[in-house]
This record gives structure tokens, C-alpha cells and sequence, in this order.
């Protein structure tokens, strides 16, 4: 497609954020004088509840969401029977994340006979699946909105049209995605940021829902990447998380001459005390420039989440990776070589349709030839309208369920044993929460837990922590 076409025309977001004001006027007569002159809620502003499921892209499209939100006048609150609108961003990738939402929406009937006038809006992945909404428009008459991801920067128009009209809005477009540069966001904390460098995925893997409900890949332009990393080092984000499906497929639709590992380059060359860590990386496409780049940048940190689903040759060319084992190690390999100290995290699917009990050993030898620092074990979940869930599937729930155990305590042991190899050593660490009891929690470079216990003010600060104890799950630390 045209990139004219992709990118949503200024004039389009403009008029959204026209439309946040006039909901903010139409809301005054019960916002107090610092919200109607729109310095912010305060205690008499209606109030907004965001939930948020599912990934980092989930995560960052609910700031844009509070964004929104702030914009119109609402402030915000944790618990859902005191909000006026209830946003829940849903999840589609496994059965488990969508039952879990539809017990929630479920639940909020209660909230929404106590507080009669609330809003309930369901947005994210799962809307985006036609059954889903379908389910939602039958059998959830209280929720009041549901759009999909691809018009969420449509979110102040669709709200206003509930707040003038009456009747129910359902906003689910089939289409390849759009970018919507410009939105008003609402970051959660001030150590941590998300920053998105592209928007859906090509890949279709035969498992996954992702590219059937996110679209197609899109790159945003490097310059507005380079400009939002640039404004959020400048405000003092320490960590910062460049997302995307397949970051290694970044700039691909650009013809720009720029790939991902270039865009690193000029990522880390942005004056700052921060770091950089980036989400997901597809193997097929982690390239040694990229190896080189991450080996070479001091701000870019030491850690790949390189997620292999199966060990087994077979089992991958019918998910769809198109990569094979030898291919995978052998990345591992060079990773290992130009960063010997580098983390590596990935993610495995167990029980894939057809996979017989040979080829899940498979699996299970990779792990522990690789000796991941951490690893996120799921069992297939049959997704309506990808491939794999028209697959036969023999194996019982109850053998997955015990091949699955196998993987974790697998793993469990190498983690705890990789941790236990940082005992004795000195880190530096970023402090990113402080409890009030005098505990801090850490990361490492390389995205390891740390605990450690010091004073709130610290937080938000990088440390020197000698670390003293280890577990499966984290490391135990002072400060030097
Ligand atoms: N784009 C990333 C990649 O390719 O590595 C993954 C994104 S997906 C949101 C996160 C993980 O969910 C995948 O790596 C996979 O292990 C798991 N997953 C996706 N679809 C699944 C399914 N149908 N059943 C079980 N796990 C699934
Ligand atoms: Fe899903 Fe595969 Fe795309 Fe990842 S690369 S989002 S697993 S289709
Ligand atoms: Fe879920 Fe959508 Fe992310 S399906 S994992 S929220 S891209």
C-alpha cells in the first residue's frame, strides 16, 4: 500500500483533539476550575478507569488512550466502580487472555448497576476478531463501545458520539493498519518508556492471531523515533523499549535505506544516561549488522529476546518460522561470541498440533543446550482463522500439560543457575520502583530482577549493587 495511505493525515488527528476539547466543555459543568481550564483533573473531574492485557504494544497504545482521556478532562483511578469510563484493552494471542477479559466484562454489570451512567469500552486484539465482537454485541449488552485497534486514534470521536447519541458503537474496520502520528500520551511512570518503531506483522506464523487482527508491518519514520527517544531522554527516562512485532523487519517498507540496526545506530548516538532494549526480535530476520550494532552500542543493552516455539525442524516449517534449528543455534552461537555475557530470552510453544513426543525432546535438548537466562512456556491455544487451529491434534491436554512441566523445571534450573553465577560480582543496576517498607527493585543492564533494599529517593537512579544471593525468579543485592 501507498504510504499516503497508511499515514493518518494531520488534519484527521487534529480534528480528534478538537473533538477532546469539546467533550472537556460539554463534561465542564461537573469539572473543576484546574480541569476546565485544562491544567489537569482534579478532585471534582470525572474520573477514568484504563485495564490494560496482553503485550507491550497493548501497554503502549493504553498512554495513548489515557492521553486521550487526560485531554477530554477526565482523571483517573484504579478502581474500576468509581470511573465514569471503564477502557478494557483486550488480548487475543491464547484462549486464557480472552476468557480472563470476558470474566471481567462480565463482572463490571455489578459495577455498572451501582454507577448506572458509566461507559464501558472494550478495545485491543480481541475486538478485532469478528466472533469476539460479535459475542460482545450479543451476549454483553453492557458495554457500551467497542473498537478495534486500526481506529483507536478515532477514540475521542467514538466516545463523543456516545456521549451525544444514544444506542451502542461498534467500530471494527477490516483493514491492513494505519499510523497515527500525533496522539496525545499519558506515560505510566517516569524511568520506563515504550516507544513503538513499527505497528503489525507480515509473518503469519500458522499459531498466531497477531497479524490477522494488528495488520500488515508498517514502519514509522526514523525521524519521529529519533525525535520521541531524543524528548524522552531529555525528561529523564533511563529505560527505554523500542516495540514491535519484528523489529528486525523494521524500515523494510520505508525505501529509505534504513534498517533496524541502522536506526539503533542513530538511537544510541542520542546524547543521555539511558538505555536501550528493544521487543521482538523474529530470528529469521536477526542479522550478524545487527549483532554488530547491538555488540558495538554502549547504550543498547545486552540482552535478545529471540523466541525459537519449537526445537523440532519439522514442527517449525509447519509453524511457519522459517528458520531452522542448526539456523537458530547458530545465531545463538554468534551472539555468544561478539557478547559473551549477553542475556538471552525467548519464547516456546508446547503441544503445537501434531507434535509428537520425539519432537518435543527436541525442544527440551535446545533449552538446555542454550541455557536461556529466562524462558515463557505456553501451550498452543487453537486461534479461529489461523492454520494451525484446523490442524489434527492427538495429543491429550494432560500430556502437554506434563511436557509443558518438563520445559519449566527445566529452564527453572538453568535459570537458577545462571542467576547463581552473579553472586560475588558487582552491577550496575537501574532502580525502577521503591516500596515503602525501605525495598527497591532493579534491573541489570541485561533485564535482570534485582532486590535491594535503600531509600525511595533512589529511585529512578543507577546503582552499584554487589550481589549478595540469587533464585529461580531474581537476584538479592546491597548497595556498594
Ligand atoms: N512477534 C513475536 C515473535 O514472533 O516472536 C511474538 C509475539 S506473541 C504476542 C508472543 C508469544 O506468544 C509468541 O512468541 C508465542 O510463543 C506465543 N503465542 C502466540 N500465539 C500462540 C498460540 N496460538 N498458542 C500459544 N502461544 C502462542
Ligand atoms: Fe505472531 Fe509470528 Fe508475527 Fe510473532 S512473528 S506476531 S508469532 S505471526
Ligand atoms: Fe495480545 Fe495483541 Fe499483543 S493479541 S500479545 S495484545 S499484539
Amino acid at each position: 500500500m501507498d504510504r499516503q495511505q497508511i499515514l493518518v493525515p494531520q488534519a484527521d488527528i487534529d480534528r480528534q483533539r478538537e473533538i477532546c476539547r469539546r467533550v472537556r466543555e460539554r463534561l465542564g459543568a461537573r469539572l473543576g476550575l484546574g480541569a476546565r481550564l485544562g491544567l489537569g483533573a482534579d478532585s471534582a473531574s470525572p474520573l477514568a478507569f484504563v485495564d490494560t492485557y496482553g503485550c507491550q504494544q497493548n501497554e503502549a497504545d493504553s498512554e495513548r488512550i489515557r492521553g486521550y482521556l487526560e485531554e477530554m478532562g477526565y482523571g483517573f483511578t484504579q478502581d474500576e466502580e468509581q470511573a465514569d469510563v471503564v477502557v478494557i484493552n483486550t488480548c487475543a494471542v491464547r484462549e486464557h487472555a480472552e476468557m480472563r477479559v470476558l470474566g471481567n466484562v462480565g463482572a463490571l454489570t455489578h459495577t455498572k448497576r451501582k454507577k448506572p451512567g458509566q461507559i464501558i469500552c472494550l478495545c485491543g486484539c480481541a475486538m478485532q476478531e469478528p466472533h469476539m465482537a460479535e459475542k460482545i454485541r450479543k451476549s454483553f449488552r453492557h458495554v457500551d463501545l467497542v473498537f478495534g485497534p486500526h481506529v483507536l486514534w478515532r477514540f475521542p470521536e467514538l466516545l463523543e458520539r456516545l456521549l451525544t447519541e444514544k444506542g451502542r458503537v461498534f467500530e471494527t474496520p477490516d483493514m491492513d493498519g494505519v499510523i497515527a502520528e500525533g496522539l496525545p500520551v499519558r506515560r505510566e511512570g517516569t524511568v520506563k518508556a515504550w516507544v513503538s518503531i513499527m505497528y503489525g506483522c507480515n509473518n503469519f506464523c500458522s499459531y498466531c492471531i497477531v497479524p490477522h487482527v494488528r495488520g500488515r508491518e508498517r514502519s514509522r519514520d526514523p525521524e519521529l523515533i529519533l525525535e520521541e527517544v531524543r524528548e524522552l531522554a531529555q525528561a529523564g527516562y533511563k529505560d527505554i523499549t523500542l516495540l514491535g512485532q519484528n523489529v528486525n523487519s523494521y524500515g523494510k517498507d520505508l525505501g529509505l535505506n534504513m534498517d533496524f540496526a541502522g536506526l539503533l545506530e542513530q538511537v544510541n548516538a542520542i546524547p543521555g544516561d539511558f538505555l536501550v532494549r528493544f521487543m521482538t526480535s523474529h530470528p529469521k530476520d536477526a542479522s550478524q549488522k545487527l549483532f554488530e550494532t547491538m555488540a558495538r552500542c554502549e547504550k543498547i543493552a545486552p540482552h535478545i529476546h529471540l523466541p525459537f516455539q519449537s526445537g523440532n525442524d519439522r514442527v517449525l516449517k509447519a509453524m511457519n518460522r522459517k528458520y531452522d534449528r542448526a539456523g537458530y543455534l547458530d545465531k545463538i552461537r554468534r551472539l555468544r561470541e561478539l557478547m559473551p555475557d549477553i542475556v538471552i530470552t525467548s519464547d516456546v510453544i508446547v503441544g503445537f498440533p501434531g507434535e509428537t513426543m520425539e519432537e518435543f525432546e527436541d525442544t527440551l535438548s535446545l533449552l538446555q543446550e542454550v541455557e536461556f537466562d529466562a524462558l515463557f512456556t505456553f501451550i498452543f491455544s487453537p486461534r479461529k482463522g489461523t492454520p494451525a487451529a484446523e490442524l489434527p491434534d492427538p495429543m491429550s491436554r494432560a500430556e502437554k500439560g506434563r511436557n509443558f512441566q518438563r520445559l519449566v523445571d527445566a529452564q527453572n534450573e538453568i535459570s537458577a543457575k545462571k542467576h547463581q553465577a552473579y553472586v560475588g560480582t558487582v552491577c550496575r543496576v537501574l532502580v525502577d520502583g521503591a516500596g515503602s517498607d525501605g525495598t527497591l527493585s532493579a534491573r541489570t543492564a541485561g533485564g535482570r530482577l534485582v532486590h535491594l533494599e535503600g531509600g525511595p529517593e533512589l529511585a529512578g537512579s543507577w546503582q552499584n549493587v554487589k550481589i549478595t544471593g540469587a533464585s529461580t525468579w531474581a537476584l538479592f543485592g546491597e548497595l556498594v
